[in-house]
Order: C-alpha cells, then sequence, then structure tokens
C-alpha cells in the first residue's frame, strides 16, 4: 500500500513525496483569441466538443470536494479564461467556497479593459497577465492575431479595478522578443507591478521554435544587472510558484524568472491541474491524468479519484531528459 492510499478520508491531501497539493489550476476553455508561436499552430487545434466541457457548475462542484482535504488556492485559466461568457459567474461561484482564500486568473489581457471591473465585483483576487512584447507590430507577430490591444493599458485596467498584484508574464525568445527584456524589466521602476521571464519551452508542435530560441535566466540576468544591481527580493505577495525573484535599487516592482528548462522545482510542486475537459492532471508534463468528469456526471463521490490522481503525481518531469512523449499543447493543459 503506497503512503497515499493509506491516508484516512478526509484527511489532507499528501502525494507520496509528501507534497500537499492546496493549489488547483483550473482550464475553462481549450480556445483562444491568440495563436502565440510557442503554444498553439497558426490553424489552432482540434477543440473540444462543448460536451466534454465542464459546466461551471461542475467545476464548483470539484472546487467544493476538493476544499475540505486542503486545497486553498485557484488560479483561472484556459486557453484564454476570458474568452467563455460569463466567466466572471464561475468567479463569483468559486468565491462562494468559504476554504478558498485565493483567486487568481490568467489571462492575455485582450478583454481586461472590459472585465475587470466585473471580474473584481464577482470575487476575483487578482490576475496575471502575458506580455511578450510592448510593441503593436511585434504582439501581432507572436500571436498571429491582431486585436489591437495594449498591454500596458490592459494591467492598468487591472490594477485601477483592484486586481492586485500584478503580475506580467514574458517568455522570452532569443532573437524574437529578447531586446525587449530591458523595457520589460524598466516597467517594475515606475510601477509595482512583477514582471517575470518565462524561459521558452520548446515542447509541443511549435516548428518555427527549437533549443536555439532559449535564453537562460542567468544570461538574462546578466544582461538585467548590467543596467544595475538586481537584490535578491521576496517577491509579490501570495505567490504560489517557482519564480526567484529580484529587485532593482529604488523600484516599485520585481523583476523574476522562471526556469524550466535550466533548473527544476519539481520537490516543492504544490500544484494540479483540472482541464477543460474535467481530467485532474498532477503533472504538466507526461499523461497523468485521472478522468473526474465521469464519476462528476454520475454522482459520484470525488475522493477516492482524488487520492488515485496524487498516488500517481510523478516524483519529477521528464522535460529535461528529453523523454517528451505524448505532450498536449499547453493551451490544453492550463500551462
Ligand atoms: N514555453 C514557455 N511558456 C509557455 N506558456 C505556454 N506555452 C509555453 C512555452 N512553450 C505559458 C506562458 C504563457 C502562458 C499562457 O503559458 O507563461 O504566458
Ligand atoms: Fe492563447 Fe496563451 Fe496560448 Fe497565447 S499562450 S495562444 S494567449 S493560450
Amino acid at each position: 500500500m503506497t503512503m497515499a492510499e493509506s491516508n484516512t478520508p478526509g484527511a489532507a491531501l499528501r502525494d507520496q513525496f509528501g507534497r500537499s497539493i492546496e493549489y488547483l489550476r483550473i482550464s475553462v476553455t481549450d480556445r483562444c483569441n491568440f495563436r502565440c508561436l510557442y503554444c498553439m499552430p497558426e490553424s489552432g487545434l482540434q477543440w473540444l466538443p462543448k460536451s466534454d466541457i465542464l459546466s461551471y457548475e461542475e467545476i464548483a462542484e470539484v472546487v467544493r470536494q476538493l476544499a475540505p482535504l486542503g486545497l486553498r488556492r485557484l488560479r483561472i485559466t484556459g486557453g484564454e479564461p476570458t474568452i467563455r461568457p460569463q466567466i466572471h459567474e464561475l468567479v463569483r461561484m468559486l468565491r462562494a467556497v468559504g476554504e478558498i482564500t485565493d483567486i487568481a486568473l490568467s489571462t492575455n489581457g485582450v478583454r481586461l479593459p472590459q472585465l475587470a471591473p466585473l471580474l473584481r465585483e464577482a470575487g476575483l483576487d487578482r490576475v496575471n497577465m502575458s506580455v511578450d512584447s510592448l510593441r503593436a507590430e511585434r504582439i501581432a507577430e507572436i500571436a498571429r492575431r491582431n486585436l489591437a490591444f495594449d498591454p500596458v493599458t490592459s494591467a492598468l485596467a487591472a490594477e485601477h479595478a483592484g486586481l492586485g498584484p500584478i503580475k506580467l508574464n514574458m517568455v522570452v525568445m532569443r532573437g524574437i522578443n529578447d531586446d525587449e527584456i530591458e523595457d520589460m524589466a524598466r516597467l517594475t521602476l515606475e510601477h509595482p507591478w512583477h514582471v517575470r521571464f518565462i524561459e521558452l519551452m520548446p515542447v509541443g508542435d511549435m516548428r518555427a521554435l527549437t533549443w536555439s530560441h532559449v535564453l537562460p535566466s542567468d544570461e538574462l540576468l546578466a544582461r538585467l544587472a548590467a543596467i544595475a544591481p538586481l537584490q535578491p527580493s521576496d517577491g509579490p505577495p501570495r505567490g504560489n510558484g517557482p519564480a526567484a525573484y529580484y529587485q532593482w535599487p529604488d523600484a516599485r516592482g520585481t523583476i523574476g524568472v522562471i526556469t524550466p528548462m535550466t533548473h527544476t522545482y519539481c520537490a516543492s510542486c504544490n500544484r494540479v491541474r483540472l482541464t477543460a475537459d474535467g481530467r485532474l492532471r498532477t503533472c504538466l508534463f507526461g499523461d497523468h491524468e485521472v478522468d473526474l468528469r465521469e464519476p462528476l456526471r454520475a454522482g459520484e463521490r470525488l475522493e477516492p479519484h482524488f487520492r488515485r490522481a496524487l498516488a500517481e503525481k510523478p516524483k519529477e518531469h521528464e522535460l529535461l531528459q528529453m523523454k517528451v512523449g505524448g505532450l498536449r499543447a499547453l493551451s490544453q493543459v492550463g500551462g
């Protein structure tokens, strides 16, 4: 019998390596209004049929059943979560679950100017925005959609609605947008924002991007430190993730690096993911998935399924070892 199976029902969820699961990323759609170079083919993917996608009520039920087992923090992701109609109504339902202390949303920001006040009113705590460039033409090149939006305007809209601390995530691609890392970092001088640089993961169906486009974070930090010294920082309050933070003297915000390619942080991984079609994924990579939709629709208790999923949570992923067969696009698993 594994340690996870020997847990008594109702006890806090811990996986076989003792990691507790208090953080769930919820993908609400696999669709997106962008086609980012590093994420999806330009023609899109084979989208899930509507009937396969969990309703808001079903998502809320998963959260209500996980909450007594230790779940505390949620992140709503996609695809692009803001293109699912009435997304603020899901926020409202999740906010009503007493144990949940923090609800965040990851977005490309296009719809934030309209939605930020609505999301805040429904109980959303904060947002992360993907910002791969500050230049309109380049955004359109990377996203392969020209939706004429300005990321700084969207971030300000979120901040004014009370959805801070604002985190801006940039996937850095050498030769494509790495000439903007300094400009991105300079946003932290003027704004209390947390700008995070993510090492490109050259996985999935991306053709145009290869390992040569990966900019290791040590090189990135050296470039920023040449402008002004970088001090280690605690970063934003209420962070869940694996970023390491730094700060320029007198800056209002912080600079973070997320380094899936050069460092592994699986040992402290505290997250699981719920896919839009109702599978619980315990690792971003590999194919560890347990279906919750069928038991949910059959009215079964979900706890035994959670425990089975956790028992299978791998010790670490195999990305760095390059044993990455069977990967789903990150938009399908919620990033
Ligand atoms: N490499 C790194 N990050 C990725 N994301 C999606 N695909 C990749 C990839 N291939 C992450 C980024 C992006 C978010 C939507 O998902 O953080 O901003
Ligand atoms: Fe959409 Fe995000 Fe994927 Fe870009 S990275 S295509 S915004 S889901």
